[in-house]
């Protein structure tokens, strides 16, 4: 299988914050001098701040390059898994942990369980995501005049942080037989935009949107009789 020109997924493992964010409206100044002279960290304890967290993305997501500056801050915060799993909970079921739902950003910990597939879909807009625990393995699908293909592949681990474009189009599965766990940030109103998704066996294109992707972790958990947070 050829693989794409260039992958696409770009990704950073064990990154330091570097870069600027914006503390208001108005000032700017490097990320490294903010974080250690104006107020704690969101991460490296033994336990995420995920307000502090969410906010820091806010800041971030105000970058002309929001998404490599959000990354960022993704890429510090699954750098200590642990304090990650802390905050957030050792995934039990399928489901989508909403942070921040709003319509330039959206946050959530998306947990998979063991062995789950979701079909190819799109999202239409930029994503990044970092993994907190277990492994998340995508395939690429580009569009082609017969409909979708598979183009290439990634297998993120613990402390990946990847970033996807707004073009992308992938298929997740989780190849453990344990959960997985993986913050998932989107440039945009990730419920609210009615996207695409592919029937994993025709290939055929269907309408998609948050409500059609909690429908599938749901019904997730009602096959492995699995309560739903999602
Ligand atoms: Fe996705």
């Amino acid at each position: 299988m050829a693989r794409p020109e260039k992958p696409r997924f770009s990704r950073k493992r064990r990154t330091v914050i570097a870069g600027v964010a914006a503390i208001s409206s108005q000032v700017i100044m490097p990320i490294a001098t903010y974080a250690t002279t104006k107020r704690p960290t969101s991460v490296g304890r033994e336990k995420m701040d995920v307000d502090r967290f969410v906010e820091d993305c806010l800041i971030a997501n105000q970058e002309s390059d929001a998404q490599a500056a959000v990354r960022e801050v993704l890429a510090k915060a699954v750098s200590t898994p642990n304090a990650v799993i802390s905050a957030l909970g050792e995934p039990e079921n399928a489901g989508l942990n909403v942070l921040l739902s709003s319509s330039t950003l959206t946050i959530f910990a998306a947990t998979w369980t063991p062995q789950m597939n979701l079909m190819p879909h799109d999202h239409l807009m930029w994503a990044n995501i970092g993994i907190y625990t277990g492994r998340e393995d995508n395939i690429f699908w580009e569009r082609s005049a017969d409909g979708i293909k598979a183009s290439g592949a990634e297998a993120l681990f613990v402390r990946d942080a990847a970033s996807l474009p707004e073009d992308a189009i992938h298929s997740v599965t989780n190849p453990l037989l344990r959960f997985t766990g993986g913050i998932h940030i989107y440039g945009g109103d990730f419920f609210d935009t009615t996207r695409s998704q592919w029937n994993p066996e025709t290939l055929e294109e269907e309408p998609s949107d948050g409500a059609v992707i909690r429908g599938i972790f749901q019904r997730e958990n009602e096959r492995l009789g699995l309560g739903s947070n999602s």
